[in-house]
């Protein structure tokens, strides 16, 4: 056997390390992870913001427009205002007359007054455009960005190894492609659109105000600070349910998918109310919680502006006592609401933030999650090989979720030879190991010992999709997509033509009844008048392999019992397929157990014997058992 002298070294043992619990401390980590997906949004990004920032600055220009307007209007008990009247606008000096050469002994009459009265609407249309615009391009550039995460956060999974999905729920994962990523962008997008514009907007309102009533001014300031007190208190309650409501969704998304993928076995046994109970009690728990955020975030809003609008008595009282006119008194009132709903908004950050946390650490866990089996650094492609196999002294224990390994190895110490172009049987009592061997040579584990080479190249120095490349696999239960039959065969190889589709069907023997199927090859697989029984099934997934044309095959055999014709239509597809590939079979039936050249005998995860049928009847007691009961003849 040829010995590695290649560069590339066995990727280090998996660690086999379970997606680490979610943490909801540190947020400032996963936000960084998050950063490289604004790249290509980026010139959006920057402009959302900058026409955030304007809309902020825009509010400066509220005050002094306001008081000119209002003491043409008001012009508190003089009498319209004269043409020629100087007003004072940040700092510029403004003379009507003067400026649109009018006569300024002349009065402000009612063009005068509608003109003044119109700047009013034509500001909040330029703040509401600017506003629309910053919130739109903002929430553009979270939805690219979301975008590319769930297809990242997808990919990521599907590249996981068979170890995480055995210990993951597929509903919790479609929650996390699906839910999570989109809570995490929402609530990201909103919290940018708050922060950005809000706080500025915020201190260019006290700003103006300072300037124009510093007494007023630090009333609303000194109030400030007692709105955010509740705010923090409701801080933690919301925390804990929003991340309690997250947890539900994947909950029920989980009920959802196991009920919907074992149908058949809940209406068999007649338990489909216990089901929609099940779901109800989720469902019900979930909705608890949601209402609980919800209640504690709509308080915030309410307290808020109560406790703010105690600032606006205090400011009246202020201004009664001053004798300052109401055209001065108006436009700060006005601007002093409009505080309000940035800071309403500014105060609900916290919350949100709470509500993302959990959302967000999950989408990045599974961003950062390394699959357990990885291409070793340098690996090469394994080109098609000639289908020579060796297990040497392999031992594999299964991981407990929490990665911890079993006591007790699943296959122990076993070593095979395999050779090019044979058919190889495994039989055994159910649990001696079969399957598992599949899966170490598939590379779905790694084995904790051992090695296994394929044409003498150690399987873990090779990639993993060159290395399955070269297997065809039949498995036990056979899994079709929702699709036509042509693209379900097709399945085996992606560019295969239309014809090499029929001749693989006619090689696995399928081609007949999928002809007198209604639509034949361009049925869709589950639609009415194409369900399929199970041998018809097992053909198709034939000719997937047989489509696939790879030197090595694994057959798992169904335990289930076919009709005699039936059987033998799929020994006839089997023999044809086997012809010059190596072959191994987990054998159920006496018809492929005398095809084969040898027969392995495991038995609690080793090789209990190997020989041909006779000589494995004349020496091993366990095979003499195994043919009495469980092989079933033809
Ligand atoms: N994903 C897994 N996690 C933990 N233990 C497993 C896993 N898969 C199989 N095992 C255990 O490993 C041992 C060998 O299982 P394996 O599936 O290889 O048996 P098998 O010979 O294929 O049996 P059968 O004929 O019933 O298919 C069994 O004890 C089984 O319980
Ligand atoms: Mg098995």
């Amino acid at each position: 056997m040829a010995s590695e002298t290649s560069p590339p070294q066995p990727a280090p043992a998996p660690s086999n390390k379970p997606a680490a619990p979610v943490q909801d401390s540190d947020l400032q980590m996963p936000v960084r992870r998050i950063i490289p997906y604004l790249k290509p949004v980026l010139p959006r990004f920057i402009l959302g913001l900058l026409l955030g920032v304007i809309a902020a600055l825009f509010n400066a220009a509220w005050l002094p427009v306001c008081r000119i307007i209002f003491s043409i209007v008001l012009n508190d008990g003089g009498g319209p205002p004269s043409l020629g009247q100087d007003y004072s606008f940040l700092g510029l000096n403004l003379n009507f007359a003067n400026m649109f050469d009018l006569d300024p002994t002349a009065k402000v009459g009612l063009t005068g007054v509608i003109i003044a009265a119109s700047f009013i609407p034509l500001m909040l249309l330029i703040n509401g455009v600017l506003d629309y615009l910053n919130k739109y391009f903002l929430a553009w550039v979270g939805s690219r960005m979301l975008q590319h995460i769930r297809n990242d956060v997808f990919s990521h999974v599907l590249r996981q190894s068979p170890a995480f999905f055995s210990s993951s729920k597929a509903g919790e994962l479609i929650q996390t492609v699906l839910n999570q990523t989109s809570v995490a962008q929402r609530n990201a997008v909103q919290y940018v659109q708050i922060m950005t514009s809000n706080p500025l907007r915020i201190l260019v309102i006290l700003v103006s105000l300072f300037a124009a009533h510093p007494f007023f001014t630090f009333m609303s300031l000194f109030v400030f600070p007692l709105c955010l007190l509740p705010v923090l208190r409701l801080g933690k309650r919301v925390r804990k349910a929003g991340k309690k409501e997250e947890q539900m969704i994947g909950a029920m998304l989980t009920a959802m998918h196991e009920s919907l993928t074992g149908i058949r076995l809940i209406k068999a046994y007649g338990r489909e109310d216990y089901e929609v109970q099940r779901f109800e009690k989720v469902n019900a728990s979930m909705t608890g919680n949601s209402i609980r955020w919800q209640r504690a975030s709509e308080l915030v809003g309410p307290i808020v502006e109560s406790v703010a609008s105690i600032g606006i008595a205090a400011g009246l009282v202020y201004w009664w006592a001053m004798g300052l006119k109401s055209a001065d008194f108006i436009p700060v009132v006005l601007l002093m609401t409009r505080i309000y709903p940035p800071a309403k908004e500014l105060s609900k950050v916290n919350l949100l933030l709470q509500k993302t946390r959990y959302a967000i650490n999950c989408v990045v866990n599974m961003l950062d999650r390394q699959p357990d089996i990885q291409d070793a650094p340098g690996a090469n492609a394994l080109g098609r090989v000639k289908g020579s196999i060796e297990f040497e002294n392999i031992t594999f224990a299964y991981a407990r979720p929490n990665g911890e390994k079993l006591a007790r190895p699943a296959v122990e110490n076993v070593s095979l030879q395999l050779s090019p172009g044979r058919f190889y049987a495994l039989v055994g009592p159910s649990g001696a190991g079969k399957s598992t061997l599949f899966s170490l040579l598939l590379r779905f584990y790694d084995p904790d010992n051992g090695c296994i080479r394929v044409d003498g190249h150690d399987i873990r120095l090779v990639t993993q999709k060159s290395l399955r490349d070269n297997i065809g696999i039949v498995s036990q239960d056979i899994f079709l997509f929702h699709d036509t039959i042509r693209e379900n065969i097709r399945y085996g190889r992606l560019d295969a033509t239309d014809e090499e589709i029929v001749d693989a069907a006619k090689k696995a023997h399928a081609h007949e009844f999928i002809m007198q199927i209604e639509g034949g090859y361009n049925a869709t697989v589950g639609d009415a008048g194409c369900n399929l029984s199970g041998g018809q099934k097992q053909r198709l997934s034939i000719a997937r392999a047989v489509l696939r044309n790879a030197p090595i095959l694994l057959l798992d055999e169904a335990t289930s019992a076919l009709d005699t014709e039936t059987e033998k239509i799929i020994q006839e597809a089997v023999h044809e397929l086997s012809e010059g590939r190596t072959v191994i079979a987990i054998a159920h039936r006496l018809s492929t157990i005398l095809e084969a050249h040898q027969i392995v005998v495991m038995k609690d995860g080793r090789v209990d014997a190997i020989g041909s049928h006779q000589e494995l009847l004349e020496k091993s007691d366990l095979y003499q058992k195994l043919a009495a009961l469980q092989f079933q003849e033809v």
